[in-house]
């Protein structure tokens, strides 16, 4: 982002548009949450076709992204995913406008509990989960490649 002046002008939650797919991309990069075994582009574009998922974007009166949070549910329970604000802006309250709008989304959906992982070397992020009443489940979670 260049200029610094996003948090003066008003910030909008909003279904990440089109034209700013490449932009959460680029966010997800600069902030760790992209892995060489999943394909962001692809995620995003799956996350925005579902009907039951989505992208929630942060942007400012600009149209900048700030932040996101992909999100979708299964039936049963919400996942969360790629919860990321552009670097400069962290601590600012905007993770916290963007994960409150995950949980509406989802509660207006009947969904009634959230989830979401966190890597293990991510640790320190659990502060901000925990500030937003995330508690620590009893469960480990198990996963593997569907194709070959
Ligand atoms: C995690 C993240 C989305 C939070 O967004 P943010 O805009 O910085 O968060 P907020 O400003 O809304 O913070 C809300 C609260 O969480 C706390 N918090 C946020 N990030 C934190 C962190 N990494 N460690 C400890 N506390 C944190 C804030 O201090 C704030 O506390 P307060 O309400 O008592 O003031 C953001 O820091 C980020 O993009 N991190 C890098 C990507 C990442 O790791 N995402 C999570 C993947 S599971």
């Amino acid at each position: 982002m260049g200029e610094q002046d996003s948090l003066t002008s008003p910030v909008e939650i909003i279904d990440l548009p089109e034209d700013l797919v490449d932009a959460a991309v680029a966010l997800w990069q600069q902030t760790g949450l992209t892995r060489p075994w999943n394909d962001p582009h692809e995620d995003c574009r799956r996350a925005l076709a579902g009907a039951e998922s989505t992208v929630l974007a942060a942007v400012d009166a600009r149209h900048r992204l700030l932040g996101t949070v992909m999100l979708g549910q299964d039936g049963h329970r919400g996942w969360i995913y790629y919860t990321a604000v552009e670097k400069s802006l962290q601590g600012g309250g905007i993770g916290k406008r963007l994960l409150t709008a995950a949980e509406d989304w989802l509660r207006d959906r009947g969904v009634p509990k959230l989830m979401l992982m966190v890597r293990q070397e991510n640790a320190e992020v659990q502060q901000f989960y925990r500030g937003m009443g995330y508690t620590d489940q009893d469960t480990v979670v198990l996963g593997r490649w569907l194709d070959s």
